[in-house]
């Protein structure tokens, strides 16, 4: 894979990226590696999925920092960021990549705590790692934020017991044009991202559910969806992202599909 970077902007830069211990975000970590982006921070739960998106990443040539956290507990988010930039330093590109699809299955039964948790992970976390990191990149004038979104966002019908996700993705969208107005002129970019129908864990994991507790039209849509084999790589879908951040695009809704 190559990255069309003829300016070298992404060269020498420093990335975090979250939700990298696997799929997309593993992905984009590595595509960021081969970009030429020299350092890159991962953020996830699980330690062990971290350690090896790092050697992926290093292996590619950038340097890695590794931090297990729950970005669904906003309280721990500003701390985290503070420790994470008091070692990795000022950090120029933040790829907000963490997400659940849960809870799936029919809204009128679905209790106040999970859409909470979706938020919360899906929406609110993205606002807060972007809030403690947009400072110092409008300080320096230079910066890109990324929030990977979903093209369900486009068509929330076709995921029947999907409600909550969708809504989380159709808010991370709103916020991103409304911030990336705020921002305008500083230098930093905020965009969002639709990576397509993707053959990660994500997906695997509603393949997995029963389709009595889910309903059958969204796990039998999924399980199709495999089946044809027209599900894309991570691999796919992050080179799709990465070669947005050359450009100055502000405020738009990139999708895998569009030229990057
Ligand atoms: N796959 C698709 O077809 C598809 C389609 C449209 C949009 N997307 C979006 O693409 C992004 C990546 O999806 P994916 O398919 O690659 O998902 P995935 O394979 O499930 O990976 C999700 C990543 O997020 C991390 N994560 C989950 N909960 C977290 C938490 N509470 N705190 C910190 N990290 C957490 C996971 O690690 P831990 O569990 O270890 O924390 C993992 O590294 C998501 O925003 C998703 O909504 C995916």
């Amino acid at each position: 894979m190559t990255i069309d970077d003829p300016g070298g902007i992404l060269a020498g830069r420093t990335a975090v990226v979250t939700g990298a211990g696997r799929g997309i975000g593993r992905a984009t970590a590595v595509a960021l590696a081969r970009a030429g982006v020299a350092t890159i921070a991962l953020l996830a739960r699980s330690a062990g999925q971290l350690e090896g998106t790092a050697r992926l990443v290093e292996a590619a040539g950038a340097r890695a920092h590794v931090r297990p956290v729950d970005l669904g507990d906003p309280t721990q988010i500003a701390d985290v960021v503070a420790e994470l930039t008091g070692t990795i330093g000022d950090v120029d590109i933040l790829i907000n990549n963490a997400a659940t699809v849960a809870p799936l299955g029919p809204t009128a039964t679905r209790s106040a705590a999970s859409m909470l948790d979706a938020f919360t992970l899906n929406t609110i976390a993205p606002v807060l790692v972007t809030g403690a990191l947009l400072p110092g990149m409008v300080a320096r004038g230079w910066g890109r934020v990324v929030n990977v979104s979903s093209g369900i966002v486009a068509h929330p019908a076709v995921m029947i017991g999907g409600s909550t996700y969708a809504a989380t993705k159709a808010a991370l969208e709103t916020q991103t044009i409304s911030m990336a107005a705020e921002y305008a002129d500083t230098g930093v970019t905020i965009n969002a991202y639709r990576p397509g129908s993707v053959d990660t864990a994500m997906q695997e994991w509603i393949r997995a559910q029963d389709p009595d507790q889910v309903g059958h039209v969204l796990h039998d849509r999924f399980v199709a969806s495999h089946a044809s084999g027209r599900l894309l790589t991570p691999e796919a879908s992050a080179e799709g992202l990465v070669g947005h951040l050359t450009r100055a695009d502000n405020g738009q809704i990139w999708d895998v599909t569009d030229p990057s």
